[in-house]
């Protein structure tokens, strides 16, 4: 149908694409619960990321643009990118980002940036990667980058949830990993899940942290407690939780990294609470 100059003038005022922006298109969405889904957009040919780094997106829809902070959940190497999203009831962006369906587009910021990248660390043999709920998202893509498997021995994904059903897309997402013609073999020998909750029955229950004081992180993954020489640590989650697995890992004499310091472990909160 023709549009008059006076329709695209409206539309080009309302929906500006922003500066240094790019507008992708989702290709799916799948939710896991009524708090938590996942959906994965095309990949813009010259966006260039490092698996655990995150983005801003947001929506055209909205009006003004409103950004919010997204860790990237896919490899640096996927042709799609992923992300993994809390709904917040009334929350300015997820209240309606929830409601996204494929082919629906999507803003994204041009340049990613974040700490949980493996440069930020030094050389060791077992990388952990610790999280409560959508903290899990940067783990999602160094899980599945074969740098990890060549970096280290062992790599240990936690996730800490309220709820079982909380745990299910990390749970997929391993499955998927260790299927992957990539990365599959390595992760199979190599990525060990641990999985605990603090609302609800599970195999494990209680908060990471004290699951690595009373060593039953140990206990389950065969591995020696948590020590500078042979370990490293990326932590993302809630607040709390980072506050005080950071006091945790400095008393065992980790020391925090960064970009332009890499030492033995890098901190990043889920972003969008
Ligand atoms: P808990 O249920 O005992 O608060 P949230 O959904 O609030 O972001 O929390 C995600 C997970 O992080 C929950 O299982 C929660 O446990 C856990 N958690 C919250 N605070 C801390 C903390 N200070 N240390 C370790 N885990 C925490």
């Amino acid at each position: 149908m023709p549009v008059s100059t006076q329709d695209v003038a409206e539309q080009k005022e309302e929906f500006p694409l922003p500066k240094a922006t790019f507008a992708e298109k989702v290709i799916s969405v799948e939710h896991y619960t009524d708090r938590l889904f996942k959906f994965r957009i095309t990949r813009p040919a010259s966006f260039r990321f490092r698996s655990g780094e995150f983005v801003m997106i947001g929506l055209p829809s909205e009006g003004k643009p409103l950004f919010r902070a997204y860790s990237i959940a896919s490899p640096s190497w996927d042709e799609e990118i992923e992300f993994f999203s809390i709904k917040v009831p009334g929350g300015p962006l997820t209240e309606h980002l929830q409601k996204i369906q494929p082919g629906d587009t999507i803003w994204m910021r041009q340049k990613s940036t974040g700490t949980l990248v493996m440069d930020a660390l030094t050389p060791a043999k077992n990388l952990y990667m610790i999280s409560t709920g959508t903290g899990i998202a940067p783990f999602a893509s160094v899980m599945r980058d074969p740098e990890a498997y060549e970096n280290f021995d062992k790599v240990i994904l936690t996730h800490t949830c309220r709820e079982v059903a909380e745990l299910q897309y990390g749970v997929d997402t391993v499955a998927l990993t260790k299927e992957d013609l990539l990365v599959g073999e390595e992760a199979k020998e190599k990525l060990i899940h641990f999985t605990s909750t603090t609302r609800e029955d599970s195999a494990q229950n209680g908060r990471i942290t004290n699951l690595i004081e009373d060593g039953t992180l140990a206990k389950v993954t065969g591995l020696p407690d948590l020590n500078p020489e042979t370990d490293r640590v990326m932590i993302c989650g809630s607040m709390a939780m980072i506050n005080d697995l950071k006091v945790l890992l400095e008393a065992r004499g980790f020391e925090e990294g960064a970009n332009s310091k890499p030492a033995d472990f890098v901190i990043e909160r889920a972003f969008v609470d």
